[in-house]
């Protein structure tokens, strides 16, 4: 049967390589078309929703995003018989640009990754208006890995600064759990997390994603 979610990885570094590697029960269909980025115009006809998650800075959270956000999705489309969902991990490097913008060819949104640090702001910045803004392909800026217990100052410093970029931003922030570092160490997505209070917090954000993002469907 046709996985509603499919994860494509086109980054050549991908830690998602070393995942598919270990995710013996995958809630979505994976593929690396990093050496084959021709193989993403299938998409153009899948009539399927393209998501693009990028930021040219290494670390952001693209990769982590990118499958608990695929997992939570694939988790509420169960059942569901066609492809509805496409996520694209791309490259943390200038040098890759043009497996991004070939990403950026079969998009219909981009998500954009970017933890609450003065020293992500600027690469941040770059791949915004040097890269996704000349596509006029719609973007959000998706707040990740915010310590709540740093307080409010980080994450509020990071919004003031988004906002006066005039970026479109999302309201949903995903936290900092050591159980997110934890588990891609154990090749694990967030729907297969243990049942414990810090797992539950850890897939809240990305259930509360998706909800915003309606990409299960209309809440
Ligand atoms: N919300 C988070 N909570 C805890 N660890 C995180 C979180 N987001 C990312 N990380 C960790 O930060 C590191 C970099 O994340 P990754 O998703 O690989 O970034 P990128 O794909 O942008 O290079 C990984 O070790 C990952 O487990
Ligand atoms: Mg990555």
């Amino acid at each position: 049967m046709q996985a509603a979610v499919h994860v494509v990885s086109i980054d050549p570094q991908g830690s998602t390589i070393w995942w598919a590697n270990r995710l013996s029960d995958l809630p979505f269909d994976f593929s690396q078309e990093h050496q084959t980025p021709e193989n993403l115009a299938i998409l153009k006809d899948s009539g399927a929703q393209v998501h693009v998650v990028a930021n040219q800075k290494g670390g952001v959270g693209k990769t982590t995003v990118t499958l608990n956000l695929a997992a939570v999705v694939a988790d509420v489309l169960k059942g569901a018989s066609t492809l509805r969902h496409v996520f694209i991990d791309t490259p943390g490097s200038l040098q890759d640009e043009n497996l991004l913008l070939e990403a950026l060819k079969y998009a219909h949104d981009v998500i954009v990754p970017m933890p609450p640090e003065p020293l992500a702001f600027d690469p941040t910045a770059r791949t915004i208006e040097q890269v996704i803004q000349p596509t006029g392909i719609p973007y959000r800026v998706l707040i990740n890995n915010w310590d709540p217990r740093d307080g409010q100052v980080d994450l509020e410093d990071t919004r003031a600064y988004i906002d006066a970029q005039g970026w479109p931003s999302l309201k949903s922030v995903i936290r900092r759990y050591k159980v997110h570092s934890r588990a891609s160490a154990e090749g694990k997505v967030v729907t297969q997390y243990e049942e414990n209070k810090p797992s539950f917090k850890a897939r809240e954000d990305f259930y509360r994603l998706a909800i915003e993002l309606r990409y299960g469907g209309a809440a």
